[in-house]
């Protein structure tokens, strides 16, 4: 199998929650074009809904008309979505509403305390189920700004304290250890929310008028690009390129990693959008390398890990992922799915204080994939499978539609 194609893709799904939510509650009409088609986005569209935000769906276009928002009647449910939860346990809490926030059995198991916490100091009110979803959340009261230091690399978490501070009586800084995603700072700078990024420190000051509307068209989304990318970079010989994808320097880590492994991205059109830097990319398969990914990398490949991990199965040597506990609290204890999917295709993977390592070559033996009805783990090792036997066999392909439901028919385009 050789890859040789150009493709488009949907939009970036961190941008598409915070474009929706943002828009939501700025002055006047924004449009947006190539929303995230998954299922997390329409979590985020109905979460907003229910909350008396104006959306409208015109096939590819979405049309939101800032409105004053007020509590929900019933809880809101976040399904599968992490981005949804705790993004908007700051965004409502600056609209001094009261909420409840449910989700499904994955959200419900996934740690609510990070954001809890900042948000309690800030004055909000705030029950949870021992730190975990069902929420209830009371912010109609005044509150105050924060100055938080991150005790985790989170731009969920990091997002929710900026986008509560929207609200609050007086700034609030948050200071980051390692930098993590960075898109709620550049649309609220962009929508002309006072923000002032100075290094690792982020101040945002209470708006003193409502944020502006804004029209944009979502760069691909990288984390998608990456298991089409990774079969091509696997496949020598292969040859493809994703147009207009977000090249957001937060968010390229993969592209880093990769070129460590001996696979370069070349970048033609670069361009801003809505300050965010974009441009096409092409990945030519080659041989594959080991190598060392070390810690300060890690917010930035933090949702690539499962397919830059299939990736090294395939490198010769050893690679390390350093410090990635944090994927135990995505979707699925992702470290632990990593390792089990691995080892069952008979590669070489463990935990060791808190690293990942990959003893690449090549799977040994077909193997079942177990998804632990995560997306990106389903996705990571459909990709392996077919690399290494032309075939797959997983126990459920439904979670792909939180992110990328148009998985299958990309891939078979790209095959052609
Ligand atoms: C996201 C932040 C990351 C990432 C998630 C999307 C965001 O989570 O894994 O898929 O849009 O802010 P953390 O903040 O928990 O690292």
């Amino acid at each position: 199998m050789i890859i040789n194609s150009i493709i488009s893709l949907p939009g970036d799904k961190s941008i598409s929650h915070r474009s929706i939510m943002l828009a939501s509650i700025a002055s006047g009409v924004s449009r947006i074009t190539n929303l995230n088609d998954g299922e997390d986005l329409q979590s985020t569209i109905k979460a907003m809904q229910s909350c008396g935000a104006l959306i409208k769906q015109d096939k590819d276009l979405i049309v939101v008309t800032g409105s004053s928002l007020a509590s929900p009647k019933e809880p809101i449910d976040c399904g599968n979505s992490g981005t949804t939860s705790r993004l908007l346990t700051g965004l409502l809490s600056s609209q001094h509403l009261s909420f409840s926030l449910i989700g499904d059995e994955s959200l419900s198991k996934r740690p609510m305390n990070r954001v809890i916490k900042p948000l309690k100091e800030m004055g909000c009110i705030i029950k949870s189920n021992d730190g975990l979803l069902p929420l209830h959340i009371d912010a109609s009261n005044s509150f105050k700004g924060i100055d938080y230091k991150m005790p985790i690399a989170s731009a969920q978490v990091k997002s929710a304290i900026l986008l509560a501070g929207l609200g609050a009586k007086n700034p609030s800084v948050v200071r980051e250890l390692k930098h993590s995603r960075n898109h709620s700072e550049i649309m609220l700078e962009s929508m002309g929310a006072n923000i002032v990024v100075d290094n690792n420190n982020i101040t945002v000051n209470p708006l003193s008028s409502k944020l502006k509307s804004f029209n944009m068209d979502i760069p691909a989304d990288p984390s998608s690009a990456a298991f089409f990318i990774a079969l091509a970079a696997l496949l020598k010989g292969s040859d493809l390129t994703v147009k207009n994808i977000l090249l957001n320097p937060t968010r390229t880590g993969f592209i880093d990693v990769l070129g460590k492994m001996g696979v370069q991205g070349l970048v033609s059109n670069p361009m801003t959008n809505n300050g965010e830097s974009c441009g096409d990319i092409q990945f030519i398969g080659s041989n594959i390398k080991s190598c060392d990914v070390p810690a300060h990398m890690i917010p930035s490949i933090i949702d690539e890990i499962p397919i830059l991990a299939v990736i090294a199965a395939f490198a010769k040597g050893r690679t390390v992922f350093h410090q990635v506990e944090e994927l135990r609290f995505k979707e699925s204890d992702r470290l632990d799915a990593i390792i089990q999917n691995l080892q069952s295709f008979g590669i070489n993977a463990f935990e060791e204080k808190n690293n990942l390592i990959v003893d690449g070559g090549k799977p040994k033996k077909m193997a079942k994939i177990i998804s632990y009805d995560d997306h990106r783990i389903a996705m990571a090792f459909i990709i392996l499978s077919l690399v290494a036997f032309k075939e797959f066999d997983i126990d459920n392909t439904d979670c792909i539609d939180i992110s990328l439901p148009g998985f299958f028919d990309i891939l078979e385009e790209i095959q052609r």
